[in-house]
Order: C-alpha cells, then structure tokens, then sequence
C-alpha cells in the first residue's frame, strides 16, 4: 500500500546482484570442494537455487554473516527437477555445470513466462558443438558428453544465459573453446572472474568474444558478489519520479552509463561522487525515447521503471522493447492510474501525464511489479500493488529500503485494512468493467 507525494531523500545501499549470484551459485557446483559467496542478496529466486543445488546432493546453506556456503564435494545427481525449474527460468544454468561436472545431465525443459517464451535453442545449439548429445524427452533436456572438447561458438544473439551456460561447460573441456557474439553484460565479468578465481582460464569475458582454455580441476572458493545494477537504476528512477534526493552508496556508474546518460537527457542532474552515485530531481521529467539493447545498451530490465517515470514526462516518449517480445504487460495496469500509453507491437508510445491517480494494480512480474511500486511513489493517493510476491523475486527488503528514504509504503497485512478492504472492492469494480 503506498500513499504517493512524498519526495525520497537520504542514502541507500544496493544488495549484491541478483543475475549474478544465481550463476555463481551454479557455477560453485564446478569446484572440488567447498565455495563461500558473499553479499548474495536473501531474495526469493536465491532460496529458489538453494534448493535445485540441495535436490542435486550439493549442500547449500546460508552461514554467518550473510556467507553462502556451498558444497559441491558429495555425490551429485544430474537431475533437476520439473517443479523447481518452471519456478525459475534462471535455473537452466545448472545444465552446463552439470555437463562438465559429470558428463550428463537431465534438466526439466523451462516454461516461459509472462515476458517472453525465453527460448533456450542457443544454449543447447552450444553444448552440441562442444560434443554434448542433446536429447529432447518429455519435458525434459537429457544432455550427455563423454569428453567435451574446445570449439568456436558463435551466438545468434548475445544471450546472456547461453554465454553463462556454454562458459560454465567450457571451462573444463579438452582445448580452447572461443564464444563469438558473446553477451558483455557485467555479470558475465563477475561470473568470470569467479571462474578464474577457482582455477579456470577465461579471457575476454565483457567483450562480444570470450576465450576459455580448458584446465583440469577447480577449487572452491571465497568470493564477493558485485552490486546489483539494476536494483541501483530502480533506486535513482525512484529518486527522479518522487523529485527526491537520494545518493545510491554503493552503485558501479560504469555499470549504468547508459541509464545515468538517459536520466540526465531527462533532465535531472547525477552527481558520480566517492559516496555513490546522487540524484538530486527537483523538477519534472523530460520526454525522452529509449531503446532496450544487450549490455551496454539500456537494460531491458529497467524499461518498466523508466515508462512509469516517462509517464509523468513533459512530452511524448518512445520505448522500444527489443529483448523480450511481451515485455509491455503491465502497461493496461499503469494506464489504470491515468497513465496515457499506446503499445504497438515492440514500440510503447507515452503521452507524459501532468498526473497520476493512485489506484489497485496488480504486477505482473518482477521488474514492472517495481515499476508500478514507482508509479504509486508520484500518484496522487493511494495505490494498492498486488501480487508483489513477484517483487520479492529480486528485491531485497524492498519496501524497507524505499520507506526509510522516506516513501510511506507498507506492506498490507492479511487480515483487510478498511483502506485496503475499499481497494479490493475497487479491484472487484475495475474486474468487472473487464
Ligand atoms: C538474463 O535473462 C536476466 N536473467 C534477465 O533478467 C535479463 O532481462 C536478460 O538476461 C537480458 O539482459 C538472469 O540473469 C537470471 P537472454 P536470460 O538469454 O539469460 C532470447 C530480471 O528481471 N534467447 O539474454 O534469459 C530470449 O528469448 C530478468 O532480472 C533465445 O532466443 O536472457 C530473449 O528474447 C528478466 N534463445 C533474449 O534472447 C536462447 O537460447 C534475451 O535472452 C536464449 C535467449
């Protein structure tokens, strides 16, 4: 439940990143013996990897001050379950690990969801050309290699997952294996870094080609997860929209140049000082248009963020989605709020409102669940987000972080809150109208 107008103020420091601890997590899996990860945020899909590394015989257990121990020394099944992969998509990256590790491995085939059908053919298409046999059963990938051997992979696309996935095989494969179009985003770095750190021989990784000499063994080890970018751009989008002041502690600017670029192209000053990275916004936003591109482009995962901000602009602005092919679904839930926004297949077109009203909205996944949270910061009133279990997803004490910024945001216990009771009629109404 957010009460909106208030103007966010003070400091707030990022946990570690979500897109790179759940690769970390599986890449743990290639070591002989125990790894320890550090800042990896206590978010719902972390708990969700937990739990695919402990159905796969791997001990993995949050331990004192906040380390993540992981213990790959058992013995280790190759089957990931149905249940646990369909909840997060993000799991498929055990494939790879697997496949080095043990030479096979039998993951549930991953549903897509509400952004796209998240596709994994460049995945597969990879660990082929390394000399995997993939086999498409019911539901489920079965993919075996006696030996994989070093081979040039070129990507169709920049896939973050596929480069992740075919990195992690490669790692221990005979000869030197080179992925061309690789995805440059910063995780890729960090996931890397941790390779080598165990021992691996990865050169190029955040560049377009990545280079893996095989080697023979890796060993577990200590590791700190990097900031998590785009928890980062979420907070100064929330800075800008409330026309706050906020100095995000312990933001990477070299990991948004492109969204701390479209922020001062709208207007707002940002400040990169030893403290962090500070927006001061005492005015509205500009219209600005935005294309979503692979790393350094502008992040798909801060586009809802940005249309909640834009909504309010000065002018029309255009997003072009070009990542994931359904990535405008929460726009008929923003437009409940009096936003004025026109899809038309990848191109959003946004008529800034001098306004918006608060209302019940419902997220319809984790990044546009925060853009809506965003949305209820500047709405006049009241507004209700409901389903915000998928924000939990990849925020990390979400709400308390905004409300000691100063938001009046809380979250709506179970039994109704007359406010929230009025809210539900509310949504009951608008499901009615259709
Ligand atoms: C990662 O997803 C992130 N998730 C996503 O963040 C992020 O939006 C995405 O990268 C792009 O930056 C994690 O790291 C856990 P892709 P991933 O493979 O790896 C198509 C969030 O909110 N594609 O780069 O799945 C695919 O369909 C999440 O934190 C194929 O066609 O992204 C999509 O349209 C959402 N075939 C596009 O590429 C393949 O084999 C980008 O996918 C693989 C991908």
């Amino acid at each position: 439940m957010i009460k909106g107008g208030n103007r966010l103020e003070g400091s707030v420091s990022v946990s570690g990143a979500k897109n790179s601890a759940l690769k970390l997590m599986a890449a743990a899996i290639l070591g002989d013996n125990k790894s320890i990860l550090q800042g990896v945020p206590k978010i719902r899909d972390v708990f969700t990897m937990i739990e695919v590394l402990n159905r796969l015989g791997i001990k993995a257990e949050f331990k004192k001050e906040d380390q993540l121990v992981i213990d790959p020394s058992g013995n280790i099944s190759c089957e990931a379950s149905y249940d646990l992969i369909s909840q997060m998509r993000a799991s498929i990256v055990v494939l790879g690990p697997l496949l080095a590790k043990l030479g096979e491995a039998r993951v549930a085939m991953p549903g897509g969801c509400n952004i796209g059908s998240r596709k994994i053919d460049l995945h597969l298409r990879g660990f082929e050309l390394l000399g995997a046999q993939i086999d498409m059963g019911q539901g489920y990938i079965q993919a075996k290699a006696d030996i994989l051997v070093g081979a040039t992979v070129t990507l169709a696309f920049p896939s973050v997952g596929a480069t992740e996935n075919l990195m992690m095989a490669a790692v221990k494969a005979k000869g030197i294996t080179v992925i061309e179009n690789a995805a440059r985003e910063p995780e890729i770095i960090d996931l890397a870094n941790f390779l080598n750190s165990m021992g691996a021989d990865i050169e190029g990784a955040g560049t377009s080609s990545i280079k893996v000499q095989g080697v023979a063994a890796l060993k577990g080890i200590k590791y700190q997860v990097i900031p998590d970018r785009i928890e980062a751009g979420t907070f100064l989008i929330a800075g800008a929209i409330s026309r706050g002041d906020i100095i995000v502690k312990n933001a990477c600017p070299e990991h948004l140049e492109m969204v701390l670029g479209k922020l001062r192209d709208s207007g707002f000053d940002i400040k990169e000082q030893d403290t962090g990275v500070r927006i001061i916004a005492d005015k509205r936003a500009k219209a600005v248009d935005i294309a979503t591109l692979p790393y350094p482009g502008f992040p798909t995962d801060l586009q809802a963020q940005m249309m909640a901000l834009l909504s309010l602009a000065d002018g029309t602005s255009v997003i072009t989605e070009n990542i994931f092919e359904n990535r405008f679904v929460f726009v008929s839930e923003i437009n409940k709020m009096g936003s004025n926004i026109r899809t038309q297949g990848q191109h959003a077109v946004i008529e800034g409102a001098e306004r918006i009203k608060g209302a019940c909205v419902r997220c319809p996944d984790l990044r546009a669940g925060a853009g809506l949270i965003l949305a209820g910061l500047a709405a006049k009133g009241t507004t209700e987000v409901e389903e915000i279990g998928h924000v939990e997803r990849g925020y990390e004490n979400f709400e308390q972080k905004l409300s000691r910024l100063g938001a009046d945001i809380q979250r709506v216990p179970e039994e109704m809150t007359e406010v929230a009771q009025s809210a539900s009629e509310c949504v009951g109404r608008s499901e009615k109208k259709g």
